[in-house]
């Protein structure tokens, strides 16, 4: 891994052993996009110059209009495009025009300021200052490059060095400018209970990509896209990701201009989003994170595990198997008592499960969704004994005890809203829109988050929990705070994600023993910012198996099984009515964090005996699916199977998955052919017995039985035996 400046050509050459990213400072000036894919040795003069045009000599702004250029960090001042950043001045003009002043190489990487990002332990980042010398603005540009992944992490930071203020109007965190248009654009879709779908087409000239002005990453979309060539398979071809480490609203666009170059940029959703600087102060834009791959969209995928793994996730959980739970919300929703919970508990213990999580409608009157958020003291009616009393018959009971919490909101009928009204957001004038009967809390405010950062410490600490789940089931509709004034009104959406990355920061440090799971009305803010401080996070809703195929299928696509929550529950299922044998609902939930959401005590006794056995299966299985090196097989957006597996790093152990969606009359066995074992060795599959050589399995296949009956799956556990 190196980053190196070539005086001569003025260029800079960041690169690990697999990849290389290379710009140029055009005229000695301007910061242009050369290569980003393959490593290459070094770029020559003729090709360096052949696409950012300018050397020091020939250098003149009039000549060439930057709009036809690859820029590094296009602003609107001759480049007419989309820019990454956009300044207003005290005067109401906007112009920007960004000249190199300096750079420095560091090892590691710097922290960003109140939010998330990746470790940089072994990295090395260049810190590239350019400056607008009308205005005195300047802004820094942070690149960091791994070695272990191929993956290269991008921010801004705007700094006010003039006399005035300015208006920061648009500041996204990475823009690469590709030569031609000839790729595929992937990006992620869906709803609630049918987050992340996948959607891929080709890039025509224009504005495409995908957004968020909900305030948060959403269930609607993901702050995601991926770039693949015209070629590009699971194995092969090359892919581009742009992934971001951000909870808010987002933007990821490709704008295909006159010439075909394709301009790439994500970062904070511009619209509604503006920052005032005062001369001396700083914006710090999120981090972005571009991961290139050649060996094609699985080969990217697991770049972005590998940096979840190893520079994302922290704390106690971050790289161990998790325990095996049971939430009682689909057991019981709201209607709920300590003794049912307890029967619940009892059953759970004999299944073999480690962890009881009661779900929402333990605090305040919580009957039902339109009241009590805000008010964190136990519900004496359900919970005599309150959660201390509960948490310790949990406990007794030889189980981990575990909560829900919804720290952002508040209901109008709870006590903290009679006593504050004006700690919601909200427009005065205007009706306060209530999304499942609640209203978000400004957290732009200090006084509110001490006080939620207060209440939720001491039920924590009430019910001696061993997990929390963190859920936040709206998204903001109308964004106003009476704690600001009008010119930094626009700055409210940022303000409120900064606001939870405090509140988070606050809660998961007082509590580094328990396991933390972020979740948002199922699936809303599955993004690499809530990665930072919770391992995992509910995927979705959704919790029909086949359903799950999918949705897991294309989250894998940047995170890895051990982020994903995902449950058993009852058939038929709550969201779609389907019926998916036990054996198939396990095996699609056990390339996730493992749990049970359904009523145990209405199973039959051989149920019960069916999910101990299961457990005590994935307990030999568990780090090998969440922690292993993981390979799509079957996508099931393309047919009527899904199919994906997970390697251990020295190949001697394997997890298969094999799911059928409908059976089809007249059938006949199947192969499927594995990857990632090692040809030379013989594995054992732990299920039936067999064995079979590495290449065998790889080069001829494994034997898909025919399904009979809907939803069927088999699995496999393969083991080297020499
Ligand atoms: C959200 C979550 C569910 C459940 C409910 C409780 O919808 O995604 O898992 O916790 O809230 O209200």
């Amino acid at each position: 891994m190196s980053i190196l400046f070539d005086q001569n050509t003025k260029s800079f050459h960041l690169s690990n052993s697999r990849v290389s990213y290379i710009f140029r400072l055009a005229g000695g000036m301007y910061p242009m996009h050369v290569h980003w894919g393959r490593r290459v040795r070094a770029v020559n003069d003729e090709l360096l110059t052949r696409r950012t045009i300018w050397t020091e000599e020939t250098f003149s702004l009039n000549e060439t209009s930057l709009d036809f250029l690859p820029m590094e960090c296009p602003t609107f001042a001759g480049d007419l495009r989309e820019g990454m950043i956009h300044v207003i001045h005290e005067n109401g003009m906007s112009a920007l025009l960004l000249e190199y002043e300096s750079h420095q190489v560091i090892s590691g990487k710097p922290e960003l300021a109140g939010l998330p990002s990746a470790r940089g332990e072994d990295a090395q980042s260049l810190l590239l200052t350019l400056r607008d010398k009308v205005s005195g603005v300047a802004v820094e540009l942070c690149y960091t490059v791994y070695e272990d992944v191929d993956v290269i992490a991008r921010s801004a930071r705007i700094i006010n060095d003039g006399k005035t203020p300015v208006t920061v109007d648009k500041a996204l965190s990475a823009c690469v400018d590709f030569e031609g248009c000839d790729y595929n654009l992937t990006t992620l879709s869906g709803a609630w209970v049918r987050e992340r779908q996948l959607y891929t087409r080709p890039l025509v000239p224009g504005d495409q990509g995908t957004s968020s002005t909900r305030g948060a990453s959403s269930v609607q979309t993901s702050p995601f896209m991926m770039l693949t060539s015209k070629d590009a398979t699971e194995q092969t071809g090359e892919a581009f990701g742009f992934a971001l480490c951000y909870s808010g609203g987002f933007e990821a666009s490709v704008h295909v201009d006159q010439h075909f170059i394709s301009r790439a940029q994500i970062g904070i959703q511009p619209f509604n989003f503006s920052w005032r600087l005062l001369p001396g102060e700083s914006f710090q834009t999120p981090e972005a994170y571009l991961c290139y791959s050649c060996e094609g969209i699985g080969g990217m995928s697991r770049n972005f595990h590998a940096l979840v793994h190893r520079h994302i996730t922290t704390g106690k959980y971050a790289h161990s198997t998790r325990p095996i739970l049971i939430n009682n919300w689909e057991a019981t929703y709201f209607d709920f008592n300590e003794e049912k919970l307890l029967k619940l508990a009892r059953v759970a213990r004999r299944a073999g499960i480690d962890l009881f999580v009661l779900d929402d409608g333990w605090f305040g009157h919580r009957d039902a969704a339109n009241s009590s958020l805000g008010d964190w003291y136990d519900d004496k009616n359900k919970l005599p004994g309150g959660l201390a009393g509960l948490s310790e018959k949990i406990h007794k009971l030889g189980l981990m005890f575990g909560l829900w919490i919804e720290p952002e909101m508040i209901s109008v009928d709870s006590d903290l809203y009679r006593q504050h009204p004006e700690w919601c957001i909200h427009v005065p004038g205007y009706p306060r829109i209530e999304y499942r009967d609640q209203l978000v809390l400004d957290l732009s405010r200090d006084e509110v988050r001490d006080y939620v950062v207060d209440a939720i410490i001491a039920a924590l600490r009430r019910g001696r929990v061993d997990y929390v789940k963190w859920d936040m089931n709206r998204f903001i509709n109308m964004w106003g705070s009476t704690n600001l004034p009008a010119s930094r009104q626009q700055e409210l959406g940022h303000r409120y994600i900064l606001g939870v990355y405090d509140m988070m920061r606050r809660i998961t440090g007082a509590f580094p023993n328990v396991l933390f799971e972020s979740c948002a009305g199922g699936g809303g803010r599955f993004d690499l910012g809530m990665m930072c401080f919770m391992p995992q996070a509910w995927c979705t809703d959704d919790t029909d198996a086949w359903m799950r195929c999918r949705i897991q299928h294309s989250t894998s696509l940047v995170f890895p099984p051990s982020t994903m929550g995902a449950h058993v529950s009852a058939v038929p299922n709550h969201q779609t009515g389907r019926t998916a044998p036990l054996a198939t609902r396990a095996a699609v939930a056990m390339s996730g964090t493992y749990g049970y959401e359904l009523d145990l005590t209405k199973l039959p006794r051989k149920e019960i005996e069916e999910i101990r056995v299961l457990n005590k299966r994935l307990r030999e299985i568990q780090t090998v699916l969440l922690y292993g090196t993981y390979y799509r097989l079957l996508s099931p957006y393309e047919g009527n199977e899904a199919a994906w597996m997970s390697v251990t790093k020295d190949k001697r152990e394997a997890v298969v998955t094999h799911v059928y969606a409908q059976a089809v009359p007249n059938m006949k066995d199947k192969l499927l052919r594995l990857t990632g074992l090692d040809p030379t060795l013989t594995y054992r599959d732990d299920v039936t017995g067999k064995t079979y050589g590495g290449d065998e399995l790889m080069y001829y296949g494994i034997i898909l039985h025919k399904p009979w009956g809907d939803y069927m799956s088999q699995q496999w556990h393969l083991v080297a035996i020499d």
